[in-house]
C-alpha cells in the first residue's frame, strides 16, 4: 500500500463516520417522525448528481456542560453547492439527528459560509431548517450565530433569492430568518415553527395549546402568512421549489432562463371567464391562465389572503408576476393582510426585474372597525409605496371594478402605471353606485313622493355618467379601452417595448415603507 492509499482510505473512513451523523438510532427516529435524512433531503431536492459537500469536518468548540466530550458531526448542518433546473444554488440543511440539529457557533459559521458564498457567487440560497433552535450549552455564543445569520439575510435580501424550507422545529429566534427570506415552504405535520412554545405559553399564560394548532404548516399559510406554500410530503415541497425556482433569476442582475413561447390552453377563453354583471363572482385566476404561456402559474401564498392573487406566469417564454383581485373572495376588496401580501410581492418583483402585470376588479378598501383598528390605513398604504416605488415594467388592465382608494392603489397612471388597458366593462368612480348615489342624492331622494323609485333613478344616472371605463379615458388615465379577447396581445406588446424601461427617482440613502 501506497502512502497516498493509505492517506485516501483515512479519508473515507473520516467520510463514512461524518456522513452517519447523529447514529443509526437518531436516524431512525428522525425517519419514524416521518422526517428524511438532511443529506436524503438535498438529494432529492437537487439535480442528480450535482451536490458537492463543503465543511464535513467542522467541529464545535464548546467546552461547558460536557460538551468538551462530545463529537457533533459536522456540528449538525450540512452545507454545499448543486444545481436545480441545471441551475447553480447554495444550499444548508440542518441535520436534527446531531444534537437536535441546534445552532451552536461552529453551526452558524457554516451557514454564514454558505450564505457568503451564495451572495458572492450571485445563486439562490435555500435553507433547510429543523432545529431546536439555539443550542442552549453555548449560550451567547448561539445567539450570536443567529445575529449573524439574520445581518446576512439582510444583505442578500434582494440581491438573490432566499428561500427556507420549515421540515421539522424552527423555534424562538430561529423563526426570524425564515421571515427575512423571499419565500417560505412548509409541509403538513412537519413543520412547527413559534417564537414561544406550548410548554412557555402554558406556564406564563395557563394556556393548554398543542404545536400544531400553535405554528404548523396549516396555521402558517391560512392564518399568519408566514409562509407562502403549503405541502402535504416533502417530495411535493421539493417539486415546489423546483417550479418556484424555474421562475426566478439567480440574481438581481440577470434575467430568468427563457422558455419557448407557448399559447394559453383554449379551455381559458377570457370572454366566457368574466361575467358582463359586476356583482357576479368569478376566478380571476382563470383570467390569468388565460394569458399565460401554456396557462401555467404558480400561486404564491396561495391559502392567506386569497382576495388578492399573487404569482407567476410565462409571456413569451419570460417571466410576469401578476397581482390579481380575487372576487370569489370579500369581492376582491384590499384590507391588511391583502395589502402586505401584495406589497411583498411587487417588492420582490421589482428587486428581481420582473415584470408586473396587475388585473383590477374590486370596490376599494374593506371598510369596518376591525380593519381600521388592525391598522389598514398602515397596511394600505403599503401597496401604494410598492407600486409607486416599482420601476420595473408595469402594465394594468382594469376588467370591471376600479372604485376610490383600490382605483388608485392598483398600479394607477398615478402611481406610474406604464400602460393601463380597459375592458368595456370597466366601472371606475370614486365608490360604487349604490353609495355614491345614497350620499349625492340623499335630499333629492328624501323628498321624493316615491323615494326608492327615485334612488333607482340616481342610481342608474351615476352610473350611466361614471360606472363606465370612458371618462377615465377621456383624461389620458387609461390608455385603451380594449376588446377583452385582446388582453395577451395588449399586455405582450407593452412588454416587448418596455425591456429597456428606464425610469429613475430622487437620489436617497433609502425610502421609508410604511413598515
Ligand atoms: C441543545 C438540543 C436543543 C437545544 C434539542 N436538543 N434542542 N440541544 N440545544 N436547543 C437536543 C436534545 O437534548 C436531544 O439530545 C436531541 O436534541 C433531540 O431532541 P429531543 O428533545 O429528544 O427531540 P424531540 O422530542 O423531537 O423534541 C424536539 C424539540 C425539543 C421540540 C425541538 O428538543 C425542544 O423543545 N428543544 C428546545 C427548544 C428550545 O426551546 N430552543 C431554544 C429556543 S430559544 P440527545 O442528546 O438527548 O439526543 C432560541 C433563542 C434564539 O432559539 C434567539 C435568536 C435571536
Amino acid at each position: 500500500m501506497s502512502l497516498l492509499s493509505d492517506k485516501i482510505s483515512d479519508l473515507q473512513k473520516r467520510t463514512a463516520q461524518a456522513l452517519l451523523g447523529g447514529g443509526e438510532k437518531a436516524v431512525a427516529k428522525q425517519i419514524a417522525m416521518g422526517k428524511l435524512p438532511a443529506r436524503e433531503r438535498i438529494r432529492q431536492l437537487l439535480d442528480e448528481g450535482t451536490f458537492y459537500e463543503y465543511d464535513l469536518f467542522i467541529q464545535h468548540d464548546a467546552k461547558e456542560f460536557g460538551m468538551d466530550k462530545k463529537i457533533l458531526a459536522g456540528d449538525g448542518v450540512v452545507i454545499g453547492t448543486g444545481k436545480i433546473n441545471g441551475q447553480p444554488v447554495a444550499i444548508y440543511a440542518q441535520d436534527f439527528t446531531v444534537a437536535g440539529g441546534s445552532l451552536g457557533s461552529m453551526h452558524a459559521r457554516k451557514i454564514t459560509k454558505i450564505m457568503d458564498y451564495a451572495l458572492r457567487m450571485r445563486i439562490p440560497l435555500i435553507g433547510i431548517n429543523d432545529s431546536g433552535g439555539a443550542r442552549i450549552q453555548e449560550g451567547v455564543n448561539s445567539l450570536a450565530g443567529y445575529g449573524e445569520i439574520f445581518f446576512r439575510n439582510t444583505l442578500n435580501s434582494g440581491v438573490i433569492p432566499q428561500i427556507s424550507v420549515i421540515l421539522g422545529p424552527c423555534a424562538g429566534g430561529a423563526v426570524y430568518s425564515p421571515a427575512l427570506t423571499d419565500f417560505v415552504f412548509v409541509v403538513d405535520k412537519i413543520s412547527k415553527m413559534f417564537i414561544t412554545g406550548p410548554e412557555v405559553i402554558k406556564s406564563v399564560l395557563g394556556e393548554e395549546i398543542d404545536m400544531e394548532s400553535l405554528g404548523g404548516a396549516r396555521v402558517h399559510c391560512e392564518i399568519t402568512g408566514n409562509a407562502h406554500f403549503f405541502a402535504e410530503s416533502e417530495e411535493q415541497c421539493f417539486k415546489q421549489i423546483k417550479t418556484l425556482l424555474s421562475y426566478l433569476p439567480a440574481n438581481n442582475k440577470v434575467s430568468a432562463v427563457v422558455k419557448k413561447s407557448e399559447e394559453p390552453d383554449k379551455k381559458f377563453k377570457i370572454e366566457k371567464i368574466v361575467p358582463a354583471d359586476a356583482t357576479a363572482p368569478y376566478d380571476v385566476r382563470n383570467v390569468i391562465k388565460s394569458l399565460t404561456d401554456s396557462s401555467d402559474f404558480i400561486e404564491v401564498q396561495e391559502l392567506w389572503a386569497k382576495n388578492i392573487v399573487v404569482g407567476f406566469g410565462r409571456m413569451h417564454g419570460k417571466t410576469v408576476g401578476f397581482v390579481a383581485n380575487q372576487p370569489l373572495y370579500l369581492a376582491g376588496v384590499l384590507d391588511c393582510d391583502s395589502s402586505d401580501k401584495a406589497a411583498k410581492f411587487i417588492r420582490f418583483c421589482d428587486a428581481f426585474n420582473i415584470p408586473i402585470v396587475t388585473l383590477e376588479d374590486m370596490p376599494g378598501y374593506l371598510p369596518g372597525v376591525d380593519q381600521e383598528h388592525a391598522g389598514v390605513i398602515r397596511h394600505g398604504a403599503k401597496v401604494l409605496y410598492a407600486y409607486s416605488e416599482a420601476t420595473v415594467p408595469k402594465i394594468t388592465v382594469i376588467l370591471r371594478k376600479a372604485y376610490g382608494g383600490g382605483y388608485i392603489a392598483m398600479n394607477s397612471r398615478h402611481l406610474r402605471a406604464d400602460f393601463v388597458f380597459a375592458w368595456p366593462t370597466a366601472e371606475i368612480a370614486v365608490m360604487g353606485p349604490d353609495g355614491a348615489a345614497n350620499i349625492i342624492f340623499r335630499k333629492e331622494i328624501m323628498e321624493a313622493p316615491d323615494p326608492e323609485a327615485m334612488r333607482k333613478q340616481k342610481v342608474a344616472e351615476y352610473k350611466e355618467k361614471f360606472a363606465n371605463p370612458y371618462v377615465a379615458a377621456s383624461k389620458g388615465y387609461i390608455d385603451s379601452v380594449i376588446n377583452p379577447a385582446d388582453t395577451r396581445k395588449f399586455i405582450l406588446q407593452s412588454l416587448e417595448i418596455s425591456v429597456d424601461k428606464y425610469a429613475g427617482g430622487p437620489s436617497k440613502k433609502h425610502g421609508l415603507p410604511p413598515f
